[in-house]
């Protein structure tokens, strides 16, 4: 297998369809100033991913970009702690218009609950200001279709921090089919393996109800979704999917509010000690008064209404078929993707956390009809997310050099990577095929 080939213009808007218009429009897209001034940055929602991703190491990556200029969350506690933990000395808010209105910042960054990143997204738009989202965009197609229209009507462009397509790995997925070495993709299995820390986290936290993160059909597998849009440049048309709670919630054993004060803490082998964490502690346990949110929250309480196992088929609009599955509640982490071509099928597994010994993290070959298997060489990146944390954060902060289809993804990428999933959880809970197209107008 030859290295990356570099794809005439055609080949390209060939191959990868709608991405291709997409990168148009992005390149516009204002968010590395270009000037000496540094831009004014502020942050809504100073959890975990705020206070790290978008904050510490922003201040320590980009001092020569950035200025931090305000943050804000409905908990103040924790917006004072996020403070001290970034390392700036901007004022803090629980008003979010406050805050726009006294620290004028040009970009903004949402880290909130994904419930209500659409709310300051919209609101940000309006006042002409830039943003960055986080996964998911939004959770319901209400949202969605706000979100996009707010986009037009103030004429701006939103980033939404798809950080898995920066992995190198997943690069070379996408190169390896815009080769055509394959030929047309008609079909892709593709499995999500969450263990049972990480896959166990989602049930302790805001994430567990619908109401928050939308189910994991969104706020996790919107970062598969958007992988699979990306790497075949089609949209998904239609889904049908199935899904159920087995293992978390109500079929639990025992329960309890959250584990520090458990009664079960001996019996339960989901117990997770918090207080190991200081980080966490300082951010979650010293501000829970204000909002009771426990970081450590029990992973059987009785509200939970999200599925911890969930399958899909989803039609695309260059004809393929992908069959999806994601459980929660495995003793491995990682994924197993498979794309089914006209000439040959591409492979790969990757192994993320596993009670057993591996030789490499990703396993990727190709095997050609009527020919032989190759076997493919993986960049290995241990950085966040498989270095895609990096190189996501580079891309827009510094506009580094990256090939066109590794350009930000746009509202479009983050609506049709929700919608997918949206139309997933509606297919689930009305029992019917859902098209996208319905949901609503791009
Ligand atoms: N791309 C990735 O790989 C990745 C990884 C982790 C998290 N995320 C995303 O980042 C976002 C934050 O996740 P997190 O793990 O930091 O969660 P978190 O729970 O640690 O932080 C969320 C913060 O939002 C605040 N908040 C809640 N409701 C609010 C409201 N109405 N207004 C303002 N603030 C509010 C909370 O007090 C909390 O501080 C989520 O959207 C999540 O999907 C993305």
């Amino acid at each position: 297998m030859s290295e990356h080939k570099t794809l005439s213009r055609r080949d390209f808007v060939k191959t990868a369809g709608n991405a291709a218009a997409a990168v148009t429009v992005l390149s516009k897209l204002p968010i590395a100033s270009g000037s000496n001034a540094r831009r004014r940055y502020a942050i809504v929602g100073t959890g975990d991913r705020g206070t790290g991703m978008w904050g510490s190491d922003l201040v320590e990556r980009y001092p020569d970009l950035l200025e931090f200029v305000g943050l804000c969350d409905s908990n103040h506690k924790r917006a004072s702690v996020a403070k001290t933990i970034i390392g700036v000395e901007c004022p803090t808010f629980t008003n979010f218009s406050e805050m726009l209105e006294k620290s004028r910042p040009d970009l903004l960054m949402v880290t909130t609950v994904d419930a209500f990143h659409s709310h300051y997204i919209i609101q940000a738009l309006d006042r002409g200001i830039d943003v960055i989202t986080e996964k998911p965009m939004v959770i319901d197609e209400k949202q969605c279709q706000a979100v996009l229209d707010a986009e037009k009507r103030n004429n701006r462009k939103i980033v939404v921090a798809f950080n898995y397509r920066y992995a190198p790995k997943h690069q070379k997925i996408k190169e390896i089919l815009l080769s055509g070495e394959i030929g047309r993709v008609i079909s892709v299995d593709f499995s999500w393996y969450l263990d049972v820390v990480h896959g166990a986290d989602y049930f302790r936290r805001w994430h567990r109800l619908k109401s928050g993160g939308g189910s994991l059909l969104v706020h996790k597998a919107s970062h598969h979704f958007d992988l699979i849009n990306w790497w075949l440049g089609a949209d998904p048309v239609e889904v049908s999917a199935r899904g159920g709670l087995e293992v978390y919630g109500k079929k639990g054993p025992l329960r309890s509010t959250h584990c520090r004060p458990c009664p079960h803490k001996k019996d339960c082998r989901f117990y997770y000690d918090l207080t190991t964490s200081e980080r966490r502690m300082k951010l979650y346990a010293a501000c829970e008064d204000v909002d009771q949110y426990h970081r450590d929250g029990c992973v059987f309480r009785e509200d939970i209404d999200i599925y911890d196992n969930m399958s899909a088929i989803v039609k695309y609009s260059n004809a393929a078929i992908m069959s999806y599955s994601l459980n929660a509640f495995m003793p491995i982490e990682g994924y197993r993707v498979a794309f089914n071509g006209e000439k040959g099928r591409l492979e790969v597994r990757d192994y993320e956390r596993q009670p057993f010994p591996v030789e490499e993290e990703t396993e990727m070959y190709v095997t050609k009809s009527f020919g032989q298997r190759e076997k493919i060489t993986v960049p290995n990146v241990t950085a966040g997310h498989g270095g895609g944390d990096l190189r996501l954060r580079d891309l827009i902060f510094r506009k580094t050099e990256l090939p066109k289809y590794m350009q930000l993804p746009d509202s479009r990428a983050g609506a049709m990577s929700c919608l997918t999933g949206i139309a997933a959880r509606n297919s689930i809970e009305q029992g019917r095929l859902i098209k996208i197209g319905d949901l609503v107008r791009i």
